[in-house]
């Protein structure tokens, strides 16, 4: 059998359409530029990835959880440098009248869309996206949407630490929408201009700072084998001396193979005591911490880990497709597509078919499916020859098929199917929640 991995991204566009991954925005009125929904398995997928995210960061004693409004003061982002410093230079084209990052061109001299020599001279381009707050719009009422969750973290570091009673070295953990009004967005969900952020930030006592950032290195790369991303589709990367972001001493990427190539999927950063100070120093407030054990008042450095949710949801559906080739009896070719999900990040842990969908099969099925589907998101489809519903499991990632067939009515036992090895168990009914439990857990 020949195994064909994922090698471009429309494949995964058409097959999140067709089976309710992702879905364009406002597709009706004929979509809008780089805006995504997620459908009701996409959703599912990306409530399982924030939920790996979530409890790996919150099951620590040292990490407590947050979620800040997006909209905030306008001073938090003067204070962070984004109203100054959040821009990409931009160049137009004159002949036809695209435009592009000038920063990304491969020959800042042509334009890539028309080979034109006519751009003009690049100015700077701030990302964030500014609305007004209340009926009037004028210039004394701007806000932003946010264009990094962090921020919403810094500003409550004191609220956190003082309501929690934690001593440094502890964390904040956040999940949110953030913005940006990217001059270049696309390749599907990997860059848009809402996405969401899985950002973390943990503030150390100055000079320990280099061994917190080795450390969250490490641990971050482990949470990526444990929600089942193929080890050689990752690899890490530090950012050079000229790649600094405006906050950042030191970062380390963390870069997946995606059907575009190597890109980043999370950034660690040693973000030093700047977001701190800056925000003491424009607040007019301090934010020292007393290190009681130490006997001393310092602003914390801080690491943070950021990644976009929405990334990594493309990341684990680049990572779990494949089609199995294979040649039939007949001589003609055979092609299984599977999404080989890890069981936690499966939008649909089970799905029950039930050989009928006459009583009193159905009725049993039903019943099955109410027990199981109180702890697990599972379908039922009686729809089609059996086989024909595995291939439709399968190819949303589905670990276990349970079919309900006559033999059910009298032996109360059913055989459940495993997505990747295609083999069968025959399972006694009152068994089965334990058997999935199990199984889940063990793929
Ligand atoms: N607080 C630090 C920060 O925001 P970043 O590298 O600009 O750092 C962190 O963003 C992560 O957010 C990125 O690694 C990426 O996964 C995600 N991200 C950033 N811009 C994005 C966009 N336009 N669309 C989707 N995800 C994005």
């Amino acid at each position: 059998m020949e195994i064909r991995r994922l090698d471009d991204m429309q494949t995964l566009v058409s097959l999140s359409k067709r089976r309710g991954f992702v879905f364009q925005s406002s597709e009706i009125y004929g979509g809008i530029n780089a805006c995504w929904d997620f459908g009701p398995l996409g959703v599912e997928v990306k409530l399982n990835v924030k939920k790996a995210w979530w409890k790996a960061m919150t099951s620590r004693k040292d990490i407590e959880g947050l979620d800040a409004a997006i909209l905030m003061h306008p001073q938090v982002w003067k204070a962070s440098g984004h109203v100054d410093g959040f821009s990409d230079p931009l160049v137009d084209c004159k002949d036809c009248k695209a435009r592009h990052r000038q920063d990304k061109l491969e020959d800042p001299t042509t334009c890539p869309n028309c080979g034109g020599k006519n751009l003009s001279d690049p100015r700077n381009f701030n990302l964030m996206f500014k609305t007004h707050m209340g009926p009037v719009e004028d210039s004394g009422n701007v806000v932003y949407l946010r264009p990094e969750t962090a921020q919403g973290i810094f500003v409550n570091f004191e609220n956190v630490a003082t309501s929690m009673r934690k001593k440094i070295p502890f964390g904040i953990a956040q999940i949110g929408k953030s913005f940006r009004n990217e001059i270049t967005p696309g390749n599907f969900i990997f860059r848009t201009r809402e996405f969401e952020q899985m950002e973390m930030q943990y503030f150390v006592k100055p000079g320990t700072d280099d061994e917190a950032f080795e450390e969250w290195k490490e641990i971050r790369k482990k949470f990526y084998s444990k929600i089942g991303l193929n080890p050689e589709n990752l690899r890490f990367t530090p950012h050079g001396p000229g790649e600094l972001a405006h906050y950042a001493k030191a970062a380390f990427d963390i870069e997946y193979k995606y059907p575009i190539g190597w890109s980043e999927l999370e950034g660690i950063h040693n973000r030093s005591d700047f977001d701190l100070r800056q925000h003491q120093e424009f607040s007019g407030k301090s934010l020292e911490y007393f290190d009681e054990a130490a006997k001393e008042k310092y602003l914390p450095f801080v690491i943070e880990t950021a990644v976009g949710c929405d990334r990594l949801v493309l990341a684990c559906m680049s990572d779990a497709y494949r089609e199995e080739i294979s040649t039939l009896d007949n001589g003609k070719e055979d092609k299984r597509v599977v999404m080989g999900f890890h069981p936690d990040i499966a939008p649909v842990k089970a799905a029950i078919l039930p050989l009928s969908k006459k009583e009193p099969l159905l009725e049993y099925a039903d019943k099955l499916f109410a027990d199981l589907n109180d702890s697990y998101n599972v379908q039922m489809d009686v729809a089609g020859s059996i086989g024909k519903r595995y291939r439709r499991q399968d190819e949303i990632g589905t670990p276990l098929c349970i079919t309900v067939d006559f033999d059910t009515l009298e032996d109360h036992k059913v055989t459940v199917r495993h997505r990747d090895t295609m083999a069968q168990d025959r399972v006694a009914v009152d068994q089965l929640a334990s058997y999935v439990f199990d199984k889940l857990r063990n793929f």
